[in-house]
C-alpha cells in the first residue's frame, strides 16, 4: 500500500528574493506521515517549504517550492499510489510575472497581478480509479460545514477533514488540532482537541475502517 500525502505550504515568488505564502507549517501533513510510515504503509511525501523533519525508510520525501511544482509531483506520482491525502495549504494565486530583480521601492504604488493556480485536489478527483482513495482538507472561515461538504463533493474526495478556525489552538502553526470529517456517504465525526500525531491517528483510523477495508 503506498499513499501520497502533501503538506505544507508554497511559495509564489513575486521576484528574485520575495514571495507570497501562508501560515501552513507542514506539522499536520508530517504528522500523518509518521503514522502512515510506522503502521507500515509506503509513504510520498510531498512538501512545501516547510522546517519539518522526517526521517522513516518508509518516507519518500519530494521537497517542492509552488503550486505548479507540487501540481507536476503529485502528477507524476498520484498514478503509482492506492490513495492520496491532500493537507497542504496550497496557494490559490500566483503571480503572472516573476521580476528577475528584486524590485526597488519608488513612491508610486506597486501592482501585483495573480493569476488562479492549479486546483491538484480536483485534478487528482478527476484522475482517481475506483481502486483508489481521496481525501481533502478544509479550513473555512464562515458557513464552514456547508462549504466543507460542497467541496468534497466537487474535488470528488472520499472524506474530508475540516479544521475548526472557531477553536484556540487549532490550526496553523499549534501543535493541537479539532477536526471534523465528513464522510462521502452523509456520516459526520466530530474529535476534540488533540495533539496533531493524535488527530494524525484519527484520520488514518478512519481511513482504515472506512475505505482500507473495502
Ligand atoms: O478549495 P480549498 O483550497 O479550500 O481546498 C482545500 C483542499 O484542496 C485541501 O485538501 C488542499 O490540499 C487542496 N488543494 C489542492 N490544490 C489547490 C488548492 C487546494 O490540492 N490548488
Amino acid at each position: 500500500m503506498k499513499i501520497l500525502i502533501t503538506a505544507g505550504p508554497t511559495h509564489e515568488r513575486i521576484d528574485s528574493v520575495r514571495f507570497i505564502s501562508n501560515y501552513s507549517t507542514g506539522k499536520m501533513g508530517f504528522a500523518l506521515a509518521e503514522v502512515c510510515a510506522s503502521r507500515g504503509y509506503n509513504v510520498v511525501l510531498i512538501a512545501g517549504p516547510v522546517q519539518q523533519q522526517i526521517a522513516h525508510s518508509n518516507v519518500k520525501r519530494i521537497d517542492v517550492e509552488s503550486a505548479q511544482e507540487m501540481y507536476t509531483a503529485v502528477m507524476e506520482n498520484y498514478p503509482t499510489c492506492d490513495g492520496a491525502i491532500l493537507c497542504a495549504a496550497v496557494a490559490d494565486f500566483t503571480p503572472t510575472t516573476v521580476a528577475s530583480h528584486k524590485l526597488k521601492r519608488g513612491t508610486d504604488h506597486l501592482i501585483l497581478e495573480l493569476k488562479p493556480t492549479q486546483d491538484i485536489a480536483a485534478t487528482v478527483g478527476k484522475l482517481k480509479s475506483n481502486k483508489q482513495f481521496l481525501v481533502g482538507f478544509a479550513l473555512e472561515t464562515n458557513n464552514e460545514e456547508a462549504n466543507a461538504v460542497e467541496k468534497m463533493r466537487r474535488k470528488n474526495f472520499d472524506f474530508i477533514v475540516l479544521n475548526s478556525l472557531n477553536d484556540k489552538n487549532a490550526g496553523f502553526g499549534y501543535d493541537t488540532n479539532k477536526i471534523t470529517i465528513f464522510d462521502a456517504h452523509g456520516s459526520k465525526t466530530a474529535f476534540p482537541l488533540k495533539d496533531k500525531k493524535m488527530v494524525a491517528e484519527d484520520i488514518i483510523n478512519h481511513l482504515e475502517n472506512n475505505l482500507l477495508c473495502r
